[in-house]
């Protein structure tokens, strides 16, 4: 297939750097609402530089790969089927449950395929935590936590404001790997009970280039909560970026017959803990299975 990257951002390069390791990728044009950051990509590699509208036009594109800010994700997953084009899209899929649905009935009726981020719980980790929970080493899931605390992203990311715009936050933005994966290891979710906060309603940006600009926070940047699937297991989760340091795991998960801590399903692999009953933790490398490296050290994906 033919690949039309648009959102030429901070996440373009990891894409357009996948084709070298995967076998099955063709990007063969972009394009982005500041032309000149599509035409730089472009030229970078050596592939074609589009306005939005004529990229959805060009019939030698078949498949969208949404890399826009998560306000404009519904939008172009729309207008791509729309144009008889297949969309894979960053998260979250569309900002609310009933821009989910929209998305779903037009993928529907024009019989083409969308896809979202994250396919992180593919990685190896996640793999490997399915498997010893399907040959029951930690007995029946019962209860379980995660944790995703940081001080935000206005230090690293150079365009931050999305992150605390509807459509982002803690859990929309990093929340989803966890509950991604949440979703493969415990199946689905019945109901969540939740709170939700804002620590300060205004951001100074940390990064270059626009070091010392002001964003306006307009989503809640903590939700704590509790998740009750479907197996009837409760899943406790804390999210926020108003904590500057804590010593929390990011995801551990208590069965009938032992317990286990996975790491962050915000990356590929990882080790995971696993202890049977009252015995010591036994740690599990994943580093030989396919995907088995890390993709990122930083916690908060900076790196
Ligand atoms: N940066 C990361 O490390 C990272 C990691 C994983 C996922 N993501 C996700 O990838 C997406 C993009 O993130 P980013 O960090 O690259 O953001 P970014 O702000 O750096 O880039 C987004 C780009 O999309 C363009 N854009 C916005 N609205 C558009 C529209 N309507 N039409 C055309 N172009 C438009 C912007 O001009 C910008 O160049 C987000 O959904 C984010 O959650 C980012």
């Amino acid at each position: 297939m033919n690949i039309g990257i648009i959102g030429c951002g901070n996440i373009s390069d990891t894409y357009f750097n996948s084709q070298s390791i995967f076998n099955n990728i063709k990007i063969t044009a972009c394009a982005d609402k500041i032309q000149e950051l599509s035409e730089k990509k472009a030229s970078q590699y050596n592939i074609q530089s589009f306005t939005v509208d004529d990229l959805f036009k060009n019939k030698d594109i078949d498949l969208v790969l949404n890399l826009t800010i998560p306000s404009a994700h519904k939008e172009i997953i729309i207008k791509s089927l729309e144009n008889g084009k297949h969309c894979f899209s960053e998260k979250p899929l569309a900002i609310n449950f009933k821009q989910g649905l929209e998305i779903q009935k037009i993928s529907n009726e024009k019989k083409l395929i969308v896809g979202c981020a994250p396919d992180t719980f593919l990685g190896a980790a996640g793999q490997k935590a399915r498997s010893l929970i399907e040959n029951e080493d930690i007995g029946k899931i019962v209860l379980g936590t995660f944790n995703i605390m940081s001080h935000g992203m206005e230090d690293w990311h150079p365009n931050p404001d999305f992150f605390f715009k509807p459509g982002a936050g803690p859990v929309f933005d990093l929340g989803v790997y966890y509950l991604t994966q949440l979703i493969n290891l415990n199946g689905s979710i019945r109901s969540v009970y939740a709170t939700s906060g804002t620590a300060s309603k205004e951001r100074i940006i940390k990064s270059q280039p626009r070091y010392g600009q002001k964003i306006s926070v307009e989503t809640p940047t903590t939700l704590m909560g509790v998740l009750d699937f479907n197996n009837n297991s409760k899943i406790q989760f804390f999210c926020s970026w108003d904590v500057w340091t804590h010593n929390h795991s990011n995801m551990e998960l208590y069965g009938m017959g032992g317990s286990m801590i996975m790491p962050d399903p915000n990356f590929f692999s990882g080790d995971i803990m696993l202890s049977k009953e009252n015995s010591e933790w036994n740690k599990i490398t994943n580093d030989e299975m396919l995907l088995g490296i890390p993709n990122k050290t930083e916690n908060n994906g900076s790196k």
